[in-house]
């Protein structure tokens, strides 16, 4: 009897929140579920998309989760996140443009799980300390902590979903004389804003989604210039006058930063764009994963379960193309999973497959082809739940597309629109383009009286 199983679930952030609504829905198609504690130490569910204003500890002095800004809007299209089940027609009532700022993201994931139950099963400003095995009962102990009350509790489970994301504990290299730099240094986990960045020098160390995101913001809000320093490759973006790139900081000495080619310059402000860590503090060993991150984690098989101990998976554990729709068919699977509806192969048939998996990740050369394995990793589970079938190779292609859009036009990628793969819809454009909007909240998103101020301009 599923019924007398316990599942809890780490985090409420969208990989959470698809382990929730996996078995709703499995639930309202009559199954027998078992019992779900969700732990969510934030006060609301979102994950990364529940915008906060604190950096460092939050008020419980518990490490602040989320990395996203002020002014974040989707780097990516919205068609290639949307969810087979719950559309963003649906949710808004009208076609709305493909890169939706932050707030209209956060609304759009947190309106699917609204209008369903499934809230009572979160326990928010909880957060675990420590999961732990015990082989005799083949039950996981797992200690949380009640926040405002400071209370703890110990609880036991058969199985356990860690979808508690990795973009939250800084990697912050040391580079040589960086402590005698005068002005603000700071990782990328703990920028909230370009305004104060208006008319100074921006380095951004790095050259990968932070980097250049972070990069444009300061742009955008006015930076004298902004240089983004590279340690393998450049980004190679046709940049606008007053932003480039160059090879990787040497040393600095005071505000001027010495690069590998010799060069150097003078700035009023750096920012790490290094990337996160895999880190687990809840987990012993030889429960947490570990390693860079990447479209294929070791030691997950089929990217979910943990090898070493199959009864635990984990959610959203890749490095990202797909987002919301690849952590849905993951939950669908891993829900089957502790169903009994799919069976676990024995641990030969499940190396072999992780085997395969890994030299085609190993041959991956470029962007696009990293676009295409996550694409087929995402289909070889689509085709074994009951997720509602979508067509995968065009949410690719938009990907794709996505990619040659941002090469012919960095500064303006963010305005183009692209047509959904699951209801056929073409976005439209926001009334008022990335480079000059600069509220985004949802109210002047979804303001339809604002004239589109592009018609306005070409007047
Ligand atoms: C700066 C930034 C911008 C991004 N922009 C985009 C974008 O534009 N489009 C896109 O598709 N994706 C974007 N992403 C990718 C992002 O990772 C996913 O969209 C998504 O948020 C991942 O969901 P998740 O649930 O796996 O992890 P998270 O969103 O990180 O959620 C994890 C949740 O677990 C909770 N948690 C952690 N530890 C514990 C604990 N011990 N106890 C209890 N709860 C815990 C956290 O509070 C959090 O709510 C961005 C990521 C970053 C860092
Ligand atoms: N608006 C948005 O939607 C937005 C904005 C920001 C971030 N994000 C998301 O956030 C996630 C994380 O992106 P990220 O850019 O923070 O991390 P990331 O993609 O993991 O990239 C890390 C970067 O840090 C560099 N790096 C690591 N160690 C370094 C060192 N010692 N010296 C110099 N450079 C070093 C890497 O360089 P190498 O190439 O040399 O390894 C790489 O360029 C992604 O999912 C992204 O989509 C989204």
């Amino acid at each position: 009897m599923n019924s007398q199983k316990r599942v809890a679930i780490i985090g409420a952030g969208p990989s959470g929140m698809a382990q929730l609504r996996a078995f709703e829905a499995a639930e309202q198609n009559g199954a027998d579920v078992p019992e779900i504690v969700c732990f969510e130490k934030q006060s609301d569910w979102g994950g990364q998309w529940n915008y906060t204003w604190r950096t460092g500890l939050d008020e419980y002095g518990e490490p602040v989760h989320s990395s996203m800004y002020r002014n974040l809007w989707s780097n990516g299209p919205k068609e290639g996140l949307e969810f087979a089940d719950y559309s963003f027609d649906e949710h808004f009532g009208r076609p709305i443009s493909s890169y939706p700022p932050r707030s209209v993201l956060w609304d759009y994931i947190a309106g699917r799980l609204e209008r369903s139950d499934v809230r009572k099963y979160v326990r928010f400003e909880t957060v675990v300390r420590m999961v732990t095995f015990d082989e005799k009962t083949s039950l996981f102990t797992v200690m949380s902590e009640h926040l405002p009350s400071a209370q703890t509790r110990s609880e036991t489970f058969d199985h356990v979903v860690i979808a508690s994301g990795h973009f939250s504990y800084p990697n912050t290299p040391e580079i040589s004389g960086i402590e005698t730099f005068p002005g603000s240094v700071r990782h990328a986990h703990d920028f909230r804003g370009a305004e104060a960045l208006d008319g100074r020098h921006l380095l951004v160390i790095g050259s990968s989604y932070s980097a250049e995101d972070i990069g444009s913001q300061a742009f955008k809000m006015g930076a004298a210039s902004v240089t983004a320093s590279y340690r393998t490759s450049p980004m190679g973006y046709e940049w606008p006058e007053g932003f480039e790139e160059r090879p990787l900081v040497d040393h600095f000495s005071g505000n001027t930063a010495v690069f590998a080619d010799g060069t150097s310059k003078e700035f009023d402000a750096v920012i790490l764009c290094t990337g996160y860590q895999h880190k687990y503090p809840f987990l012993p060993d030889e429960l947490a994963l570990d390693g860079p991150n990447n479209v294929y984690p070791e030691g997950l098989y089929r990217g979910v379960v943990w090898e070493r101990n199959p009864a635990l998976f984990y959610v959203g554990a890749q490095d990202q193309w797909f987002t919301f729709n690849m952590f849905d068919v993951q939950a669908w699977y891993v829900r089957d999973m502790i169903l009994g509806q799919i069976a676990l192969p024995n641990a030969d048939a499940r190396a072999a497959s992780m085997q395969q998996w890994r030299e085609r990740f190993l041959a991956l050369e470029t962007a696009e082809a990293e676009i295409r394995f996550q694409g087929d990793y995402v289909l070889d589970l689509l085709q074994q739940t009951d997720y509602p079938e979508f067509d995968v190779d065009r949410v690719v292609q938009t990907f794709v597309q996505w990619k040659n859009d941002k090469k012919k036009d960095i500064m303006g990628y963010r305005d183009r629109c692209y047509e959904s793969v699951m209801t056929g819809t073409m976005a439209v454009q926001h009334h008022t383009s990335w480079m000059q909007e600069l509220d985004d909240s949802l109210e002047r998103y979804l303001d339809e009286d604002i004239e589109d101020s592009r018609s306005v301009a070409s007047r």
